[in-house]
């Protein structure tokens, strides 16, 4: 466990969501439950198309589920009686492609959020920024525009913006999913830096096992859609972690025993006929 604080706890409790476009039951999320300890990071492997996204989107409150329950530090985030969650500054979502606005500075994008809600003055903001870039390693490209830094550097801008609010989770969908894999391997270390110092619950999506293994303390591989977790493996190499450990017997073991599973779940979707996203 990465703290003693309790904040931050998600429970997922029997949820299911079925979509339903013109009619047609799309069930995606299916009795999933899976519980995540505060200041925990789970990483959700699974096949293209299972429901994590879904599963995610519907922690953060963007859309409702059809039945089940989650909660966050035991408080109802939606449930039968209320099927939606308000999207709240606790969770904070960092997506796939990104979200910085190309017309500011990298250090006015991760300012902006707090003097937006009226949270932080503009200098106080800004102060808070400054020091969080730095820890993340951000040093030097503060005044430089988003398109003017590498995609790796974004990421971990956008990461750095999210955690202004001090949420009490963040929400990952894949956000590595384009980048190159020398990047990807800095791009980890980076993001365990920034968790050591600020210890929040992360939810994180990725379709990549080494990835899930190298991060986690925990990694909930998901069956082919509708998604359950099929399997929960505790990641017993202790934090903090480098990227020596990619080369320890213990992860490639840890590997070896998960590898199945992921790979029988991603040849039942791919024969069910679900594509690449
Ligand atoms: N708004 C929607 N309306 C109808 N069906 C949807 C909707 N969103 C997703 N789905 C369907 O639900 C299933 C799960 O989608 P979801 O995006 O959660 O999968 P995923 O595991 O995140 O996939 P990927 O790995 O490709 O990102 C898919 O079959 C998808 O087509
Ligand atoms: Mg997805």
């Amino acid at each position: 466990m990465a703290t003693t604080e309790t904040r931050g706890a998600i429970r997922i409790e029997d949820v299911v969501k079925i979509y339903d476009p013109d009619g047609a039951a799309v069930m995606a999320v299916d009795h999933c439950s899976l519980d995540i300890a505060a200041g925990e990071i789970c990483m959700i492997v699974g096949p293209s198309g299972c429901g994590k996204t879904t599963l995610l989107n519907a922690i953060a409150g963007f859309h409702e589920i059809t039945s089940g329950r989650i909660t966050l530090d035991g408080e109802v985030l939606c449930s039968t009686d209320r099927p939606k969650s308000r999207p709240g500054s606790d969770r904070v979502v960092v997506f796939q492609n990104g979200a910085l606005f190309p017309w500011k500075t990298n250090l006015d994008n991760v300012a902006f959020g707090p003097i937006m809600q009226g949270k932080l003055s503009k200098a106080e903001a800004r102060e808070k920024a400054l020091s969080m870039m730095a820890d993340a390693g951000l040093n030097g490209v503060e005044h430089n525009y988003p398109g003017e830094v590498s995609s790796g550097v974004r990421r971990r801008i956008e990461i750095v913006r999210a955690l202004m609010n001090d949420p009490k989770v963040l929400l990952l969908d894949e956000p590595y999913r384009a980048l190159d894999s020398l990047t990807k391997s800095v791009m980890h270390e980076a993001l365990l830096e920034i968790y050591y110092r600020n210890k929040v619950t992360i939810f994180f999506i990725t379709h990549d096992l080494e990835e899930a293994i190298f991060l986690g303390h925990k990694v909930a591989i998901m069956t082919s859609r509708p998604c359950k977790p099929k399997k929960v493996l505790t990641v017993d190499i202790p934090h903090p972690r480098d990227y020596g450990v990619l080369t320890s017997k213990r992860f490639r073991e840890l590997i070896e025993e998960t590898n199945e599973a992921v790979h029988e779940e991603a040849v039942k979707a791919f024969q069910s006929g679900e594509k690449e996203g």
